[in-house]
């Protein structure tokens, strides 16, 4: 049986890679992952392809080693990974708190290593990965510290093995979007809107961008001129001085 996974399936962008794929692919199943099994259910009633909805919390391990079994057990192919779920917390590094900030780094980077290093058993040639990174990954942001550095490994992380797969046909994506109009931004201020509101655009068109250019074999995906600009500019000035610069955009609002 050929699959797609999608992990964070229960919100924003994770269920519209949901949608999408159901539209443009032809598999026996989608694996919908993610804590909130209501929602799954739900999106998987909107579904033309039959839904295999797993309601699990990445950031424990024993949940990767519960998709582990289960693809052992039933040993389809998996045509598509989407590596999506994941989170970032506003506010300067000691107010957030360790157990956030390492909650975090299992679930934006632990989680996806182990996942993709699981379904790897189960690709061959032609099949996708796609890894959401973030375009915060481009910088150093304080105030949002250790999600820019965890989507930095995601971004680092992905090329390298876009590269090391080369010969075995795999491809791998990191898809780097800029604010979009999601339930991230309610989460990342613990319930406020964000500042990016007004200018974010709906989970579809950076979808569907995602998706077509896994198709085409791209190692980014970046939705919008000025994430195109940004992750150009970014080349070009020292870290120190992009580390600065957003301090003095993001301010002293966190202390
Ligand atoms: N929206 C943006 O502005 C933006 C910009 C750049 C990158 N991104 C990235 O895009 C990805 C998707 O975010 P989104 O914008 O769609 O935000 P979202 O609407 O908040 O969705 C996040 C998804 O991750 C799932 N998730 C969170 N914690 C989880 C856990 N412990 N175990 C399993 N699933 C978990 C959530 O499901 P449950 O709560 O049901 O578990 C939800 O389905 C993230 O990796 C984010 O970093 C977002």
């Amino acid at each position: 049986m050929e699959i797609a996974i999608v992990t964070g399936a229960s919100s924003g962008l994770g269920r519209e890679f949901v949608k999408q794929i159901d539209h443009r692919y032809t598999l026996g199943e989608i694996w919908l992952i993610a804590r909130r099994e209501e929602r799954l259910r739900e999106l998987s009633q909107q579904i033309d392809t039959s839904a295999r909805i797993l309601p699990l919390d990445l950031s424990i391990r024993k949940s990767i080693d519960t998709i582990d079994d289960l693809l052992r057990d039933e040993n389809p192919q998996v045509r598509l990974l989407v590596n999506n779920a994941g989170y970032g917390k506003r506010g300067s590094f000691k107010s957030i708190g360790l157990d956030t900030q390492l909650q975090m780094i299992d679930l934006n980077i632990r989680a996806l290593v182990h996942l993709t290093n699981v379904c790897l058993n189960y690709m061959d040639a032609g099949d996708q990965i796609i890894q959401v990174a973030s375009s915060a990954g481009f910088l150093p942001i304080p105030n949002f510290t250790t999600y820019s550095a965890s989507k930095a490994f995601v971004m680092h992380f992905s090329n390298a093995l876009t590269a090391e797969l080369h010969g075995r046909g795999v491809t791998v994506t990191a898809v780097c979007p800029g604010p979009v109009n999601t339930e991230f931004q309610t989460v990342a201020h613990d319930g406020g809107k964000g500042e990016f509101r007004r200018i974010a655009p709906d989970p579809a068109p950076v979808v569907s961008k995602a998706l077509n250019d896994a198709s085409r074999q791209k190692w980014f995906s970046l939705y919008g001129w000025y994430i195109k600009l940004l992750s150009f500019l970014v080349r070009f000035v020292p870290k120190k001085y992009l580390a600065k610069s957003a301090i003095r955009y993001n301010g002293n609002r966190f202390k």
